[in-house]
């Protein structure tokens, strides 16, 4: 019985104790919502940061679209299995490679499956420009088209993405 009361005790200190670490958790997340906008070396917009970034009407692309949205040069018609050279730039008006404002890093997909990326240093030796020797198997463009997907990361302005839509014969 005594063992029983015991056990009972036990139990209830370790629901408290819970109760406590969910009551610390709910505490962290406001503390985090607190500083929501961060507390960075360079003031950036924090909306950039939460969705891809596309430009808009690519006919009517604003200066940050302009310097931000990759542009993708490629055949407009391939055949499958055979090697062709995609040419990612970043961006219409070539974005700078600042050591405080410069692009982490290019990729480019097929669709949602990776094809290769680039990573870039902030030194400003390497433009942020990358040329992609690829080969797109036959069963990639069941439909006989692809798109092409190239992204790229600027340390103050996010994620970017463009896309090219090929034929593929
Ligand atoms: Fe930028």
């Amino acid at each position: 019985m005594l063992d029983h009361n015991y056990e009972a005790g036990g139990n209830m200190d370790r629901r408290e104790f819970l109760v406590s670490a969910v009551a610390g958790t709910i505490a962290a997340g406001l503390a985090a919502t607190a500083s929501a906008d961060g507390f960075y070396p360079q003031p950036v917009d924090q909306s950039l940061f939460k969705n891809v970034n596309r430009a808009k009407d690519p006919n009517k692309k604003t200066p940050l679209e302009m310097s931000h949205a990759p542009l993708i040069k490629a055949p407009a018609s391939v055949k499958a299995g055979e090697p062709f050279e995609v040419t990612v730039q970043v961006g219409e008006k070539m974005h700078g490679m600042a050591e405080v404002h410069w692009i982490e890093y290019i990729s480019l997909s097929f669709g949602n499956a990776p094809a290769g990326k680039l990573a870039l240093e902030p030194k400003g030796y390497m433009l942020p420009h990358a040329t992609f020797l690829v080969t797109v198997p036959k069963e990639a463009a069941p439909k006989g088209m692809l798109t092409l997907v190239a992204e790229q990361r600027c340390n103050l302005h996010g994620l970017w993405e463009s896309t090219l839509d090929i034929k593929v014969v």
